[in-house]
Order: C-alpha cells, then sequence, then structure tokens
C-alpha cells in the first residue's frame, strides 16, 4: 500500500468516519453491532465507497483480528474459475480465527468473473456460509449471476454528493497544509463527478504544482477546459462564429484539450443553455454525433466547427 497516495492515506478505516452513503453505513453498522453479516452485493460507479465500506465494516467487526479474518481479492486479475477453486475455497473453508463468528472475503470486480466461476462461487457461498461471509463488488449488478444477486443483500452506492466531496477536499487540505481556493474545488468538483477517489487524486496532483490550488491548475492538469471557456464559445457562436471557432482552436491546439472531451464538455453545457427544448434536443443529437465520429477517429476540429456552427444556425432562429 502507497500512503504517499492520499486515497489511501486518507481512506476512512471505520464506518463511523465515511462521509456520505447514510442508509447502507447505518445498514452495515447494524451488521456489526448484530455481529452479523450476510452475503452482500456492493454496486455502483467508482471511487463512492464500495472498497472502503467493505473494509471498514470488517475491520469493526474484528479489531485486532482484522488481518487473519480479512481477505480482498481483485477478479479482474485472474477471472477464470481456478481462482474460486482455489484461493477462495481454501480461504472460505479454513475455520475464523479467534473469537470473530466468520470471515469476510472481500472479491473486488466480480462482475469480470466468467459465468462459469461465478456458478462455482455460488457453490462455494452456500457450502462455506458458516466460515465466510463475502462482499462482491461491480459496477453493475446486472453482470452478476441471479442465483448469486438472490443470496446477497445488495447495495446500490450512488455518486457522492459535492457537498460530501467538499467536506472530505477541505479536511485533507487541512492536514496536508496546503490551500486551496474555492474556484479551485470548484473545478474538481466538476470535474471528478461524484467520484471521491477522482477527486483526491486531483486534489493530490494540483498540490504537487506547490502553489493554491485554483481552478486554472486543476484544468491544466487534467488536461480539460474551463466550463467558462466552453461556456464563452457557446456564446459567441450566434453572433461571430469566426471568434468561437478561435476560441475552439485555442483549446484544441493551445491547451492541448481533446475534441472527445471537448464534445462531452460541450454536451454539459448545452444542457444548461436557456433555449426551447426542441433546438436543445436537436443541438445535441448533433453533440452525441460528434463525439462518436471523434472517437471513429474524424478530424475533431472538423467536427466540432461543424457542431459550432449548427449550434450557431439553431440559436440565430431562437
Ligand atoms: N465516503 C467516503 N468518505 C471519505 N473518503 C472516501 C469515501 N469514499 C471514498 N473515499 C476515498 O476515495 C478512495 C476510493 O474509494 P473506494 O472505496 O476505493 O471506491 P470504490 O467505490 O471504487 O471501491 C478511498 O481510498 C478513499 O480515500
Ligand atoms: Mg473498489
Amino acid at each position: 500500500m502507497d500512503l504517499d497516495l492520499w486515497t489511501e492515506k486518507y481512506r476512512p478505516p471505520t464506518l463511523g468516519g465515511i462521509i456520505g452513503q447514510k442508509s447502507i453505513i447505518e445498514s452495515l453498522t447494524k451488521f456489526v453491532q448484530n455481529r452479523n453479516v450476510p452475503h452482500c452485493l456492493f454496486t455502483g460507479p467508482p471511487g463512492t465507497s464500495k472498497t472502503t465500506a467493505a473494509m471498514a465494516m470488517a475491520r469493526d467487526l474484528f479489531g485486532e483480528t482484522f488481518d487473519r479474518n480479512f481477505m480482498e481479492l481483485n477478479a479482474s486479475d485472474e477471472r477464470g474459475i481456478d481462482v474460486v477453486r482455489n484461493q477462495i475455497k481454501n480461504f472460505a473453508r479454513i475455520m475464523p480465527a479467534g473469537d470473530a463468528p466468520f470471515k469476510i472475503l472481500v472479491l473486488d470486480e466480480a462482475d469480470h468473473l466468467t459465468a462459469d466461476a461465478q456458478h462455482a462461487l455460488r457453490r462455494t457461498m452456500e457450502s462455506y456460509a458458516g466460515s465466510c461471509r463475502m462482499v462482491l463488488i461491480c459496477n453493475y449488478s446486472s453482470r452478476i449471476i441471479p442465483p448469486i444477486q438472490s443470496r446477497c443483500a445488495i447495495f446500490r452506492f450512488a455518486r457522492l454528493s459535492d457537498s460530501s466531496i467538499t467536506e472530505r477536499l477541505k479536511y485533507i487540505t487541512k492536514k496536508e497544509k496546503i490551500s486551496a481556493n474555492a474556484a479551485g474545488i470548484q473545478a474538481i468538483l466538476y470535474l471528478a463527478e461524484g467520484d471521491m477517489r477522482a477527486a483526491i487524486n486531483l486534489l493530490q496532483a494540483s498540490a504537487s504544482a506547490g502553489e493554491t490550488v485554483d481552478d486554472k491548475v486543476v484544468f491544466a492538469i487534467a488536461g480539460r477546459a474551463n466550463p467558462k471557456a466552453i461556456k464563452e464559445m457557446l456564446d459567441s457562436v450566434g453572433e461571430n462564429y469566426e471568434e468561437s471557432l478561435e476560441k475552439l482552436r485555442a483549446l484544441i491546439y493551445q491547451q492541448g484539450v481533446s475534441p472527445v472531451d471537448l464534445a462531452r464538455q460541450l454536451h454539459r453545457e448545452v444542457l444548461k443553455l436557456n433555449i426551447s427544448e426542441n433546438r436543445k434536443m436537436a443541438i445535441l443529437e448533433r453533440t452525441a454525433e460528434a463525439e462518436f465520429r471523434i472517437g471513429e477517429g474524424a478530424s475533431g476540429e472538423i467536427q466540432l466547427s461543424a457542431l459550432l456552427a449548427h449550434i450557431g444556425l439553431e440559436r440565430g432562429e431562437s
């Protein structure tokens, strides 16, 4: 474990330290109090506390015997049935150490297991439920076979709110004795989109420049456009197409923002435009088209200037 990484250094060790995810944490805390944990399935987007919550629950439950009763495996390394046959089974069938009621095995990226391996896993979950409870973690629960889903308590982790992320970022800036201004935090929130890991990593990378973390540093480090610049480009498009093209070229060629990211950022800004629903829908359709074509290898400048032209025409008539 690399403690130089703030995501590891500041991973809350206990359930009480986890910010947000309130109702999930309440349920997990009850499991710990009753000293009984069902097999669990944690699903949700990256950076939303799934691994953190699984580890914290086990640490709260086991205390001193955590190391002997807890194991974490990542299914994406070795997807096959052999992992289930060997590592998982060997851990699950041995009785817990100390006075622990059972052991806990966390299987990260469980949705990467093949269907065969999942069926073997289901049998292991049943055979050794007395000595071992599993916490399966995945991004999409639909990729887990139904017989496993029906044997698990399912917890859906939502993206973290901006206020939860802000609270954590402020705590870290204080501990690390760095400074971040409001615009810097706002920029991190815009880019992280509810992913706490992304937010903390951005803070750390931006802070390593050694100055106050502001929006300029954050967008430069991330290689993304300030949404203000996107907004300005959109605002000028109806009146002065040439000027908005210049802004586009500056973003691509001077700031080095990738065209596909620009298409996605444009999408976000278009959603906020104050125009009729119909025009907005027409523009969004074109945005998706441009994003797809750029992904397929078409020229970013050509696709995005066509998109801007379309937006200009739509706006000109509104
Ligand atoms: N609710 C939270 N409160 C505080 N820090 C958090 C929280 N959720 C995640 N983090 C931080 O973000 C990092 C990634 O979280 P993690 O639980 O590994 O996400 P995932 O959902 O992808 O498993 C952790 O190391 C921790 O530092
Ligand atoms: Mg994880």
